[in-house]
């Protein structure tokens, strides 16, 4: 069942798609006059003597917000002696932080650079969104990750990979879309939330894109990258790693010296063009993308070419570590998967330069509803490092399922690797707080695409902003985001803002639930990653991925008779997964293989908690369902009826994920559900 994309361009926008367009920056009119008052009082006259584009962008969006919220636009001035806001900016404060004071009447805004004002401002605005009392508006704030970044896979061609919300709106047809209204506002979204860097191009480079960093796009890609540099944003470009090649050498090896001169020759000629270009994105040796394997050169040769190249203009080498070329064979339970990042890149760890930024997905295989935390991140201790996400749903049922992703990314950032003793957390890791990276974050792969809600299914919009609040601090609640999200996009009404609380924090473990449990990942169709296939998805035709036989399920990584994967770890969590009877529930499937009478810490046997998770996973969408149907007079028909189509479909999908899930385990174990419920369709 094909659920249809909204494309539509900006200026064919009906008045009902500007709702589902504007997504959480509504700034809808203030209908309390007394606080309209009391903000007009602080806000008709801005007092600023700095100004930078930045600060251009941070005062017209304060304008806007206030004109349509307040009716009013604010007189800005550069004479201190006025009432209102005043916005300075103070070097000694850090980089992007601001600080807000609200003192007899006065507002105060200083910041620490102009990407501080704009983040100011943008925390005003969501203030008066949430109709906060004046009183409360004051607040210090400074950014948790150093990085916060976004990875658009678009493709020249107007595809997006792995993309649920349409087409690009950055090309079509190997042309950059002309009208950049679209490129514009989504600075302003991200922007908002605190994003401050973005590839603009699929990490997958295909041949005719190396173009983008020569003469034929260079006008365009500066172009956009003004854009994004209004709003705080660094751009970067993904590159083939053999790019040479394309262009007339005969080698890519990173040690030759035509090579070396090739891309030194591309990073003068881009800073001439683009003084405030962020730097180059890379997967190589990956999925059939070239790379240094190929001229027996490691990883830590091929990325310091091109950081060398690049350091003279302060640029940076995005390398991702997405490498896994290891062929698994149900023959050979030694060869395995999960291994392969720590493998291939802890060897190597202090080798990189500093201008060099590894990328590493947050498990060790593929953005799984469920996987354990990559060991890299614990690992390494002389390497910059982003951590990766995928906002893209690509295993979360593709934004036709409402799965919100905070909670699951927020499980990843608190978990305890132990690196330095009890209590690293990898959200302190990757900020750079433990071991002092000179640069370090987190970055993670877009969901948006040309539909006009921006995300396919509307409710995905809450995984966008989630993702940027949650990376400037990810101290705040999932439910603390989602509450900000939810009264920004639909208004404060208690009994909508409760419903869709009540259905969006639960939603990532009703996914697990009807989908794949414990641990196990995958059990989708290889080609896209959409609906049940249990045997679908498996490692070069050898067999399946969870090794489920008649008698037991799950991979066996354990150090003495599986991959070893679990020595990767620090000792507090090898132990604890190694050992079958300490191994959480979640991940029981991940580390062992087990029969299916195993008992889970829960009591229950896994193959009757495979049962049971499947029918509650149902009942749970029929539930979110039954909750939604009672906004219809609360929300516009267009919005209310693009995500109660996408929860229908939900539903269909969840129904058939149970009834594969369960007949195939039935079949293999042979084992009946206890409640005598049917499950053998
Ligand atoms: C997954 C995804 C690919 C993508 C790859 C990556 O394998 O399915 O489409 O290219 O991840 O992260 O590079």
């Amino acid at each position: 069942m094909p659920l249809r994309n909204n494309e539509r361009l900006i200026d064919q926008l009906t008045e009902q798609d500007v709702l589902s367009y504007r997504a959480w920056l509504q700034y809808c009119p203030v209908k309390d006059e007394e606080y309209k008052q009391q903000i007009e009082a602080v806000l008709s006259v801005v007092t600023v003597k700095e100004t930078s584009i930045i600060i251009d962008a941070a005062l017209s969006e304060l304008s806007l917000g206030l004109k349509e919220m307040c009716a009013f636009q604010p007189a800005i001035t550069t004479q201190s002696n006025q009432n209102g806001l005043h916005i300075t900016i103070e070097d000694t404060q850090g980089k992007e932080t601001f600080h807000i004071t609200y003192d007899k009447s006065q507002l105060y805004l200083s910041a620490g650079d102009d990407r501080g004002v704009l983040y100011g401002v943008y925390h005003l605005l969501r203030q008066i969104q949430l109709k906060t009392p004046l009183e409360q508006f004051g607040v210090k704030e400074a950014p948790k990750n150093p990085m916060r970044m976004i990875n658009q896979w678009d493709d020249m061609n107007g595809e997006v990979e792995r993309g649920y919300a349409g087409k690009s709106f950055f090309y079509d047809q190997y042309q950059f879309i002309k009208d950049r209204t679209r490129v514009k506002d989504y600075a302003r979204l991200l922007s908002s939330t605190g994003i401050n860097a973005i590839s603009i191009n699929n990490v997958n480079v295909h041949e005719n894109e190396t173009d983008l960093i020569f003469d034929r796009y260079l006008a365009d890609v500066k172009q956009t990258a003004d854009i994004f540099s209004m709003y705080g944003i660094d751009l970067y470009l993904s590159i083939n790693y053999a790019a040479p090649m394309e262009k007339g050498l005969t080698t890519a090896d990173p040690l030759d010296e035509d090579v070396k001169a090739f891309w030194k020759d591309r990073a003068k000629v881009i800073y001439d063009n683009m003084p405030h270009f962020g730097g180059f994105l890379v997967k190589a040796d990956s999925e059939n993308r070239p790379g240094p394997f190929t001229y027996g050169r490691n990883h830590a040769e091929g990325a310091n070419m091109l950081a060398e190249a690049l350091a003279p203009y302060g640029g940076k080498v995005i390398w991702r570590c997405f490498v896994y070329n290891c062929k698994q064979d149900w023959r050979d339970r030694q060869t395995d998967r999960a291994r392969a990042a720590y493998d291939h890149f802890l060897p190597l760890d202090g080798e990189f330069l500093d201008n060099v930024i590894l990328q590493i997905k947050n498990g060790p295989m593929d953005f799984q509803v469920r996987e354990p935390v990559s060991p890299l991140i614990g690992g390494l201790e002389k390497t910059n490092y982003l951590l990766e996400f995928q906002i893209a749903q690509e295993y979360l049922g593709q934004q036709k399922h409402l799965v919100y992703l905070v909670p699951q990314w927020k499980e990843v950032l608190n978990f305890d690797t132990y690196q330095k003793g009890e209590d690293t957390r990898v959200k302190d890791l990757v900020s750079g707080k433990v071991l002092n990276q000179k640069h370090s974050g987190i970055v993670s792969v877009s969901n948006v695409g040309i539909d006009v809600n921006w995300t396919g299914h509307l409710m995905a919009q809450l995984n966008l902003y989630g993702y940027g609040r949650m990376i400037w601090n990810p101290d705040l609640s999932a439910e603390a985001i989602a509450l900000e999200w939810i009264k920004q996009t639909f208004g404060h009404d208690e009994a909508l803002v409760q419903t869709l609380l009540n259905i969006v924090i639960p939603s990532w473990e009703t996914y697990e639930n009807y989908t794949s449990p414990l641990g196990i990942g995958w059990m989708v169709n290889i080609s896209h990653h959409y609906g049940p296939n249990i045997d679908g998805y498996e490692y070069d035709n050898w067999g399946t991925y969870h090794f489920a036989d008649r008698d037991g399920v799950g991979v066996d990584r354990t150090k003495e008779t599986g991959s070893g994967y679990s020595t990767q770890y620090h000792k507090e969590n090898f132990e604890c997964y190694n050992d079958v009877t300490t191994c959480p529930d979640e991940l029981l499937l991940f580390f062992h293989h087990v029969p299916y009478t195993h008992k889970l810490h829960s009591g229950k046997t896994v193959i009757q908690h495979i049962y049971d998770t499947h029918f509650k996973g149902v009942e749970e969408v029929e539930e979110m369902i039954a909750r939604f149907t009672t906004l219809r007079t609360l929300i516009d028909d267009a919005r209310f009826e693009s995500v109660m189509e996408r929860l229908n479909h939900q539903l269909y999908m969840a129904k058939e994920w149970r009834d594969i899930v369960n007949t195939y385990f039935y079949r293999k174990s042979g084992i009946d559900d206890i409640h005598g419920r049917k499950i053998y369709a």
